[in-house]
């Protein structure tokens, strides 16, 4: 474990990401991520951007990729609605000895170590965690934690992004910490010929004939607005890879029909009329929405958790 000292305190580092990814297609977001971190004069500073899109569509892929680009180690924070101010900083925790060594997260980690720390579904996480990290988000590149009773200046190469997903399952980030949040880079929705090639990269054992059907699949998703996603594809194609080992003997198509029905529910088998009934959803009457039929209430893709699918 690496150690390292800061004010006299030891503190225990979090460890890097050890895994490579690489970004497909859509260069504007990589670009415009690319150019919030770079640092054009003395006194100029990074800026730390939000990654914006629906779950699924590459958000922390991009962060993570990004980073690789500038050769920077790269830690990953998850955030959650439970994440407290000391989870995002220093962590105190007794050993055998009886003695208390204290833990660096991996944002403070990142921020000691001149690494890229990519603060991941941000949009989960409380105002009072938020409230925490707001001086190291502004010219002060200043923390400091409570606990460990330590301030930390960031290194000069610390660089951050904060992925949230296109929801509102989630807490209110207040304005003061969003100004800090700045610009969002949305993701879209791939091209079909950028999609094709994602899945490839991500799946290249599969067959050409299994990948065309689903990026047939989401291109028609994504043209009804639909939150289906690259992930969603990609276990597509894995689940019904999988069944056509198991059973060769069954068609493709309907291998790949039944693997949407078990991934996204049976709905999704026929885009245009979810596509229909999502937009009179606007007018929904209380625990009767569209999207709780086949969705769990608090989950990602159900369509009542999507502002832009609320009248
Ligand atoms: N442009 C892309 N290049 C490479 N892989 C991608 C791209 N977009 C999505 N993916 C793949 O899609 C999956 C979901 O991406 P992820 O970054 O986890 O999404 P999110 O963080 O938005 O939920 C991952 O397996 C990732 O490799
Ligand atoms: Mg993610």
């Amino acid at each position: 474990m690496d150690k390292i000292t800061v004010d006299n305190v030891e503190l225990v580092l979090s460890h890097p990401l050890t895994f490579n990814v690489e970004w497909i297609g859509l260069n504007e977001p990589l670009r415009q991520l690319q150019a919030c971190w770079l640092v054009l004069a003395e006194s100029d500073l990074p800026l730390t951007p939000r990654i914006i899109g629906f779950p699924g569509i590459g958000k922390t892929t991009l962060g993570i990729a990004a980073a690789r680009v500038r050769k920077q180690e790269v830690y990953v924070m998850q955030c959650t609605s439970d994440t407290r101010p000391e989870d995002l900083l220093v962590t105190p925790v007794l050993s055998e000895s009886g003695k208390i060594s204290y833990h660096a997260s991996p944002l403070l980690s990142a921020v000691i170590t001149g690494g890229v720390a990519i603060l991941d579904e941000g949009n989960r996480m409380s105002e009072k965690s938020w409230a925490s990290l707001a001086g190291l988000f502004d010219n002060r590149r200043t923390v400091e934690s409570i606990v460990a009773g330590i301030t930390v200046t960031a290194h000069k190469d610390f660089r951050a992004a904060v992925t949230m997903n296109d929801d509102s399952s989630t807490f209110e980030i207040p304005d003061y910490i969003m100004s800090r949040l700045q610009p969002g880079i949305q993701i879209p929705f791939p091209s079909r010929s950028d999609e094709m090639k994602i899945l490839s990269f991500n799946l290249p054992f599969s067959e050409p004939q299994i990948l065309e059907m689903c990026v047939e699949y989401l291109q028609k998703a994504h043209a009804l607005d639909l939150p289906f996603s690259v992930r969603d594809g990609i276990n597509a194609v894995r689940y019904t890879m999988k069944m056509n080992h198991a059973d060769p003997g069954l068609e493709t198509a309907e291998l790949f029909r039944n693997a949407i029905r078990q991934i996204l529910g049976e709905d999704a088998l026929d885009l245009e009329s979810l596509a229909a009934r999502r937009k009179l959803s606007g007018s929904k009457i209380p625990s009767m929405n569209l999207g709780d039929y086949f969705f769990p209430e608090d989950e990602d893709l159900n369509p009542d958790n999507d502002e832009d699918f609320q009248a």
